[in-house]
């Protein structure tokens, strides 16, 4: 008999890859994905502690959750098993068993290959537990199946885990442990899965992904580039992005690769979190703000067109005025497409959180709303610059009305147009014909 799964994703698009990774993982033991959770008779949330607001969403979420499985329990006779994944699983699991002893399973990033066995172990009946939050020997990327549901025309693919670089303020290289790259035999054959079953667009992920040195086929090490350049030759995969690099890892090879592989997409999402050199050294982001600029010039004169998009944080611990005027000088220099900025968060563990001269509330909130306030205005001059111009647009998904389809351009963009859902999944050229705040609309040529 078919059980019903539902996973709830939070976080970066690594979660959105696992919780996939997840689905793939159970569906032999007889489970099939759902979109709600009542009804269901696994729910996994897959978590994210990078921010504070972030961790604390999934406590609520456990309290409803909670309910629902009594609810199923007492009136239904039915057992849900309540399975908690990812960083917040990785870094609160003990708090999480305390706080929330409904909870059936934890079970962390590097070890939810092992989920068919936990599912086992665990007894929603007996109210037995199952957790898992090592970091395995064993590679988790070669224990996941080969079989997946097809993922649509744009999809993840992790190459790259974890993070060496201890930024002062983020628990990353703590929820996700070392840097790790996948072999490239394993992504290929992934990648070539993934187009056969209808994909064109790949994201390759890491949360340092342009540090990705893999091992070749040939035994050799490959860099994120020589990786690009092999998966530039699948037939049918026509477009190829990756996320998220650090400007450190940003060397000749990668940035040649974006004047030489036109299946490499003109747009980089390419972290910065501050414009002070001051700031920047306290958070151990190991560059300076001219070595930014370096980084950024030279990309531009390989690809002119290149669409940049970037994180911030402001009011990490220490910044003054000045430090934030920093901030928004360098946006002034860079011209971003698109970009996130967050408020500081300090995060339990990390070196940052113990500091004193933490920045209060209200100025952190009135910095957020004039950098904001910079980068929006700075998305819709990159949306507007584009109006008039010709593009090609994948068609990713029917749109919000009817008769309407969604997609993205080259640079990111978020593209509506008018046609029908047999669009989808095709790569359309279009003139752009109305620009807005966060997206365009196309008319398809
Ligand atoms: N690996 C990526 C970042 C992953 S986290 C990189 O190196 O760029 C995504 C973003 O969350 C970061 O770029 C940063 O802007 C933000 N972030 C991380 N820790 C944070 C914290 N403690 N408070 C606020 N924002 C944070
Ligand atoms: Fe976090 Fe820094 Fe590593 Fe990015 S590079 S994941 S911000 S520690
Ligand atoms: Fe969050 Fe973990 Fe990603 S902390 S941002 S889900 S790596």
């Amino acid at each position: 008999m078919t059980k019903k799964l539902f996973i709830k994703t939070y976080g970066c698009q690594m979660n959105v890859y696992d919780s996939d990774r997840m689905t793939d993982v159970l569906a032999p033991l007889g489970y099939a994905p759902t979109s709600q959770a009542d009804g269901a008779d696994m729910v996994i949330l897959n978590t994210c502690h990078i921010r504070e607001k972030a961790s604390e969403k999934v406590f609520s979420e456990l309290g409803r959750l909670r309910m629902m499985k009594e609810h199923a329990r007492d009136q239904q006779g039915r057992n849900v098993t309540i399975a908690v994944a990812g960083c917040v699983a990785q870094a609160e699991g003990e708090e999480i068993t305390r706080r929330a002893p409904w909870v059936d399973i934890v079970v962390g990033p590097q070890t939810y290959h092992r989920l068919p066995e936990l599912v086992s172990r665990a007894d929603p009946a007996a109210r037995t537990r199952a957790i898992d939050t090592e970091f395995p020997e064993e590679i988790k990327f070669d224990q996941l199946p080969g079989e997946h549901a097809p993922r649509g025309p744009a999809a993840f693919l992790s190459v790259q885990e974890g993070c060496d670089k201890f930024c002062a303020f983020c628990v990353v290289p703590y929820t996700r442990g070392a840097e790790f790259s996948r072999p490239a035999k394993g992504v290929i054959e992934e990648a070539r899965r993934l187009v056969g079953s209808g994909t064109c667009e790949l994201t390759l992920l890491g949360q340092n992904v342009n540090a990705y040195h893999g091992e070749a086929p040939d035994g050799s090490i490959w860099s994120l580039a020589r990786l690009i350049r092999e998966l530039a030759e699948i037939d049918g995969l026509h477009r190829i992005r990756y996320t998220t690099s650090h400007p450190l890892d940003m060397d000749d090879d990668l940035i040649l690769a974006h004047r030489d592989i036109p299946a490499l997409m003109p747009y980089l999402h390419l972290p910065v979190q501050s414009g002070s050199n001051h700031i920047l050294e306290a958070m151990n982001r190991r560059h300076d703000r001219d070595a930014y600029f370096r980084v950024i010039d030279r990309l531009r004169d390989v690809r002119p067109d290149l669409a940049l998009s970037g994180d911030f944080i402001v009011g990490f611990p220490g910044e003054s005025d000045r430090d934030f005027a920093d901030t928004l000088s360098l946006v002034d220099r860079v011209r971003y497409a698109s970009a996130y900025s967050f408020k500081y968060s300090p995060r339990p563990g990390t070196p940052a959180a113990g500091e004193d001269l933490q920045v209060p509330e209200d100025v952190k909130s009135d910095r957020l709303e004039a950098l904001q306030q910079l980068l929006n205005a700075q998305q819709y001059a990159f949306n507007q610059s584009t109006l008039g111009t010709r593009m090609d647009v994948l068609v990713e998904r029917a749109g919000g009305r009817p008769g309407q389809v969604a997609g993205r351009s080259p640079y990111m963009q978020a593209v509506n147009l008018v046609g029908d859902e047999t669009l989808v999944g095709r790569i359309v050229s279009c003139e752009v014909a109305e620009a807005r705040q966060n997206s365009i609309v196309g008319s398809v040529l």
